[in-house]
């Protein structure tokens, strides 16, 4: 693929989202996000109940000419808290409809009794309910304009700050944040900023270091490929070679058609430009399941079964002689694992790689402004084809979506970059299968800058559901994050905030 073909069609912005593999690591981050929703096949999960509130925020927290305000959505849990003073586990809302993400923080319910903890989960601007121009949040850039995360990270603090002046019980509360993903980076990050409101944070699956020059950006597709190799015989070779049998068997008529009917596309491909969008879904499609390579039976993006990426190998078990035919044969029954395990499927969509309905469009204008998190394949360390990153390819298409430039460098002066060892009592917790691992920090770096890996774990797994087929690695991990809550807490106990 060449970096000029993802551009072809720029008439409808879903192409342009789909054909850019700038844009695929979004498309993936927002899917993780996505991933901790859905049901969980463990009958342990506690009932879930809690009250939905608002709060008006500002719609500028930086800048004193805009000073209107707009309606923030939170949740809150209290039953099992302990007042006055018991901790609150606060949840830095990611890119998307915050009900799912509280929902699917099976850790955050388990966990709150032990502790007499409140669970608050805030709502992040400019998704779900929380739009600072209400409908027409998007509709222009000058609106989107404070969709940042310093802003983010502003509205959770000005949240917490309000809950603990309106509520005497709360007022001596140590805050904890919890986040998973970006909402796993916001956590980290909010600590950083704001040690005066949160006495630590779990960043679970958190890639603060996904930024440029912070570690290789064939890093990631390198772990989406280890976890196929590691998954079946030559599961690894057979997708590396895949791309060109479809390259091959795309270059007729004729070969398109025979594609289109044995993938079961609701939509035929019709030309090469349809052949390169079809790699491009595929390839998704694969660190789907990396992200989501879960030990038991569960529904996220999708319905799947246990260990994925092995039924999935399974298909791909083929001996290097097979011909395009047979290969391709081999990626379609691979891809209906993921598509059709529940066999409810009529079509395979090559529009659609997980189900639910985030503010895809949100990240994207995040990732064309802060958030740039380069990504590179060269076919050789991974399975992919060969694709360089291109930032200068990657701002252009920022431009004509948005009307703005991604700034590269700016998350790494804002952040810190790798220089954070001056801050405390954070938590990184990295499930060694997530290839979102790649940028994110798996060695400790003081006392109490500590990373948890989970080497069997995929996304975020210690933050869902326990389930009885979790593997040891991930119940520690769980328990070793409560031990550091207890301990954050107990400091807080012994050198509490000044009462106003
Ligand atoms: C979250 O759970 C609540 C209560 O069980 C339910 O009403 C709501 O629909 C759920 N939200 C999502 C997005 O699943
Ligand atoms: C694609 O076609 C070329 C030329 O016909 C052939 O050499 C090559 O082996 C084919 N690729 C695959 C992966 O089958
Ligand atoms: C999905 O599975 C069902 C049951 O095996 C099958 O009838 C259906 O054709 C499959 N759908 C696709 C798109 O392959
Ligand atoms: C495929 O997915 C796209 C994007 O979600 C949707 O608009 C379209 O209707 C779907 N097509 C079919 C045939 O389901
Ligand atoms: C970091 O230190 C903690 C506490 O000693 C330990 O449990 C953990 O395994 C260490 N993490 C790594 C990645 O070595």
């Amino acid at each position: 693929m060449k970096a000029g073909e993802r551009f072809v069609d720029r008439a409808a912005v879903t192409c342009i989202l789909t054909l850019c593999l700038g844009c695929l690591h979004v498309i993936a981050l927002k899917q993780q996000l996505f991933s901790r929703r859905g049901g969980s096949s463990s009958s342990t999960e506690s009932p879930i109940s809690y009250e939905t509130l608002y709060f008006d925020q500002k719609i500028d927290h930086l800048g004193f000419l805009e000073d209107g305000t707009f309606k923030q959505r939170y949740l809150v849990a209290d039953k099992h808290w302990q007042q006055p003073g018991g901790p609150i586990l606060f949840y830095t809302g990611n890119e998307g409809d915050i009900t799912w993400f509280c929902n699917n923080t099976g850790f955050m319910w388990e966990i709150a009794e032990e502790l007499g903890a409140m669970l608050v989960f805030a709502e992040h601007r400019y998704y779900g309910e929380s739009l600072p121009f209400g409908q027409d949040s998007y509709s222009d850039s000058k609106h989107l304009n404070y969709l940042t995360s310093e802003q983010a990270l502003a509205d959770f603090a000005v949240l917490i700050q309000n809950m603990k002046g309106s509520l005497p019980a709360a007022q001596q509360s140590p805050v904890i944040a919890v986040g998973g993903s970006y909402g796993g980076m916001l956590a980290a990050w909010f600590r950083m900023k704001y040690p005066n409101i949160v006495v630590g944070a779990l960043a679970a699956s958190a890639p603060i270091w996904q930024f440029p020059g912070m570690v290789p950006c064939g890093d990631f597709y390198k772990v989406v490929t280890q976890d196929f190799a590691r998954s079946g015989y030559n599961c690894d070779a057979n997708i590396r070679k895949s791309w060109e049998a479809i390259n091959n068997v795309s270059s007729t008529a004729s070969g398109l058609q025979w594609l289109s009917e044995e993938f079961s596309l609701c939509a035929p491909l019709k030309n090469r430009n349809d052949a390169v969008g079809f790699k491009n879904w595929l390839q998704e499609t694969w660190v789907n399941l990396a992200m989501v390579d879960y030990p038991y039976e569960a529904n996220f993006l999708q319905p799947l079964p246990p260990w994925p990426i092995e039924v999935v190998c399974k298909h791909l078990a083929l001996d290097p002689s097979v011909s395009d035919f047979q290969l391709l044969h081999g990626v379609s029954e691979a891809a209906k694992v993921y598509y059709n395990y529940t066999g409810s499927s009529s079509c395979l969509n090559t529009s659609q790689t997980a189900t639910g309905s985030l503010g895809l469009l949100g990240w994207f204008y995040q990732a064309c402004t802060e958030m740039v998190m380069p990504m590179c394949t060269d076919g050789v360390q991974d399975m992919f084809e060969p694709e360089e990153w291109n930032f200068q390819a990657f701002s252009d298409e920022c431009y004509a979506m948005f009307g703005v430039r991604p700034r590269a460098d700016w998350a790494g002066t804002v952040y810190g970059a790798k220089d954070i060892a001056s801050h405390s009592n954070i938590i990184f917790s990295n499930g060694g299968l997530d290839p979102w691992s790649s940028g994110g920090v798996t060695h400790n770096i003081t006392d109490s800058l500590v990373s948890i890996m989970i080497p069997d774990g995929a996304h975020h797994l210690d933050l869902r559901y326990s389930n009885a087929q979790d593997t040891a690695p991930v119940r520690h991990a769980r328990a070793l994050e409560v031990k550091y809550f207890r301990e954050w807490i107990s400091q807080a106990k012994l050198h509490p905030p000044p009462r106003p």
